[in-house]
C-alpha cells in the first residue's frame, strides 16, 4: 500500500477540508505514473498542482469539493488577501488607528456585519516564550504556538499549575477559592509567559504546557465598506492596542497582527459574522442617526456607502469624535465628498481632548437635541456603536435626556419612548 504525503496538523485548515485535501492528495498520487512512491521519496520534491493536474486529468475531481460558503464560518473560513494598510492617525497622536483593505474574492456581506479574522501570534513573544520554558522550537511546538494557542489570556489550570509549581501558594489561593475580582486584577496587563515566568524553566513539559493553553479564537472587526461601492473588497479600522505592562512592551494579537506582520499580499482567515439586528432600514428613505466615536465609526462608513450607491432619499446624521482633529479625524476627506453629494446631510464632531473641558459625542447630542429630537420624531433610526464600557451607557442616558426635555415627558414616559424604538428596531447598537 503506497503512503501518501498528508497536510501537517497545525496546517490552517478545519477538519473537514483537511480530510477533503488529503483524500485529494491521495487520489492524485496514485493516479501518477509513479504512484508507488513512499512518503519520503514524494514528499521533498511534490509537483505543482498544475502538472499534477495535465498529468492526472484529475482537475474535474475538484467538483466535488464542498461548495465554499460565501460567508465563510469560525470553523470554515476563507482566504482573503490584504490590500491595503494606512494609518489613519497621524504619526504623532496619542493613538494608532488603522484603515485595512482586503480582497475578498466571492465572500458576501451586508454593510452591519462584522469580519472575524484568524491572526497569529507575534514571532518574538513566541520565542520568549520558548526560551522562558526551556524548550527547544523543533517538533512544529514554534509553529503551534504561533498559530493554535491562546498566548494573551492563560487558562485558570495553568495559573494554578505555574503558581504551584513556582511555589506562589498566594495565587493558587486565589484560584482554588474562586477570589475572581483579586485574580482578575493580579491578571490584568499579565499574559501567558508572566504567568510561565512564575516558575523556573522547564517546570513544564512542551506537551503539558500546551495542554493547558486556551486555543487562540479569532477577533471581530465591523465592516467598514459597502460590497455596492467596494465590489471584492471588505475595509476595516481598526485600533492598535499596544501598551507597556510591568517592565514589558505588550500588543494586542490580532490588531497588530494586522498591522506589523500580515504584509500586503498575505492570504487572511476571514469569515463574515452577521449582524441581523444591526441593519440599514429597509426603506432607503428612512432618516438615520449614527453615533459612532473612534473605531465606532466603521459601520457608518459602510451605512453611508451604501446609501449613497442605492441612491436613497433618506436623511443622515454621523455624530463622530475622537481626540484630536488634526491627529484623529478619520476619513475626514471622505465625510467632506459624501456631505458635497448630498449623502450625508448633517455631521457633528467632538474631538476630545481640542480644549480643557472633554467634549464628547453626547455632549453634541444635548446641543442640537431639539432637532435630534425633530428626526426622532419622524421615524428616524438611531445606531451606537464603539466602547461599550462608557460611551454607549453615556450616549443612551443623553438620548433619553434629549427626549425628555424636548418632549416635556417625564423620565419614564421618556424611557418608554426608548423601549418603543427598541420594540421596533430603530435602536440599534454594535458595542464592544
Ligand atoms: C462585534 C465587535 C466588533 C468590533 N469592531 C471593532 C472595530 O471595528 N475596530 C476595532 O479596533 N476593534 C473592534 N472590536 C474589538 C476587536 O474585536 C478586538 O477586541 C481588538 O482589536 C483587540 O484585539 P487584539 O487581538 O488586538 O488584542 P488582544 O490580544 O485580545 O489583547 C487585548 C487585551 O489586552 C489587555 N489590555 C489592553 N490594553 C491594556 C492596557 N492598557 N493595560 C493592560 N492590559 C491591557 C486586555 O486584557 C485586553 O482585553 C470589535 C469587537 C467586537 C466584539
Ligand atoms: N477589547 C480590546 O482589547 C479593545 C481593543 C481596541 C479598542 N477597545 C475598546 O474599544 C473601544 C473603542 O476604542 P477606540 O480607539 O475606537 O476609541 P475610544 O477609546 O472609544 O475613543 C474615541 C473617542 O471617544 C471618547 N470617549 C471616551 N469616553 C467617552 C464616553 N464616556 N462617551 C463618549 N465618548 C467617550 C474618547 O475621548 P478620550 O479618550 O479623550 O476620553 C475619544 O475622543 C474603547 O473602549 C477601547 O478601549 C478594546
Amino acid at each position: 500500500m503506497p503512503v501518501f504525503p498528508q497536510l501537517p496538523d497545525n496546517a490552517p485548515f478545519t477538519a473537514a477540508q483537511k480530510s477533503w485535501l488529503n483524500s485529494w492528495i491521495a487520489s492524485v498520487m496514485a493516479a501518477l505514473p509513479e504512484a508507488n512512491i513512499t512518503a519520503e521519496q514524494a514528499a521533498p520534491g511534490l509537483p505543482l498542482i498544475s502538472q499534477l493536474r495535465s498529468q492526472t486529468g484529475l482537475a474535474d475531481g475538484l467538483a466535488d469539493a464542498p461548495a465554499p460558503s460565501p460567508t465563510g464560518s469560525m470553523d470554515n473560513p476563507c482566504f482573503a488577501r490584504l490590500i491595503e494598510n494606512r494609518l489613519l492617525t497621524t504619526a504623532t497622536a496619542a493613538k494608532e488607528t488603522r484603515h485595512f483593505a482586503m480582497h475578498i474574492g466571492g465572500l458576501q456581506y451586508e454593510v452591519g456585519d462584522a469580519l472575524g479574522i484568524m491572526p497569529t501570534n507575534c514571532g518574538a513573544l513566541v520565542d520568549a516564550v520558548l526560551k522562558c520554558g526551556g524548550w527547544s522550537a523543533d517538533d512544529g511546538l514554534r509553529d503551534e504556538l504561533t498559530q493554535r494557542f491562546d498566548l494573551t489570556y492563560p487558562s485558570l489550570d495553568f495559573i494554578e499549575a505555574a503558581a504551584q509549581r513556582g511555589d506562589r501558594s498566594d495565587l493558587v489561593e486565589l484560584v482554588k477559592t474562586e477570589r475572581s475580582a483579586e485574580l482578575n486584577a493580579w491578571m490584568w496587563g499579565r499574559d501567558v509567559l508572566d504567568v510561565l515566568a512564575l516558575c523556573p524553566a522547564g517546570s513544564f513539559t512542551a506537551a503539558e504546557f500546551t495542554a493547558a493553553l486556551k486555543c487562540l479564537k479569532p477577533r471581530l472587526y465591523s465592516i467598514a465598506s459597502s460590497l455596492k461601492a467596494a465590489p471584492d473588497e471588505v475595509h476595516l479600522t481598526i485600533a492598535q492596542v499596544r501598551y507597556e505592562s510591568h517592565g514589558r512592551a505588550r500588543s494586542g494579537v490580532c490588531s497588530t497582527f494586522l498591522a506589523d506582520r500580515a504584509g500586503i499580499d498575505t492570504q487572511i482567515s476571514v469569515f463574515v459574522q452577521p449582524s441581523p439586528d444591526f441593519r440599514l432600514p429597509t426603506d432607503s428613505a428612512t432618516p438615520v442617526i449614527m453615533v459612532g466615536p473612534g473605531t465606532g465609526v466603521a459601520p457608518f462608513r459602510a451605512f453611508l456607502q451604501e446609501r449613497q450607491a442605492v441612491g436613497g432619499k433618506g436623511r443622515n446624521w454621523l455624530f463622530f469624535g475622537e481626540q484630536s482633529r488634526t491627529e484623529s479625524y478619520f476619513y475626514k476627506d471622505e465625510w467632506k465628498n459624501l456631505i458635497r453629494a448630498g449623502t450625508l446631510h448633517r455631521m457633528d464632531t467632538a474631538f476630545s481632548r481640542d480644549q480643557e473641558q472633554k467634549v464628547y459625542v453626547q455632549h453634541r447630542m444635548t446641543e442640537n437635541g431639539e432637532e435630534l429630537y425633530r428626526w426622532l420624531e419622524a421615524g428616524a433610526h438611531f445606531y451606537v456603536c464603539g466602547d461599550a464600557s462608557r460611551m454607549a451607557k453615556d450616549v443612551d442616558a443623553a438620548l433619553h435626556q434629549v427626549i425628555r426635555t424636548h418632549s416635556h415627558k417625564s423620565a419614564d414616559q421618556a424611557a418608554a419612548y426608548v423601549a418603543e424604538m427598541k420594540q421596533a428596531k430603530r435602536y440599534a447598537c454594535d458595542v464592544y
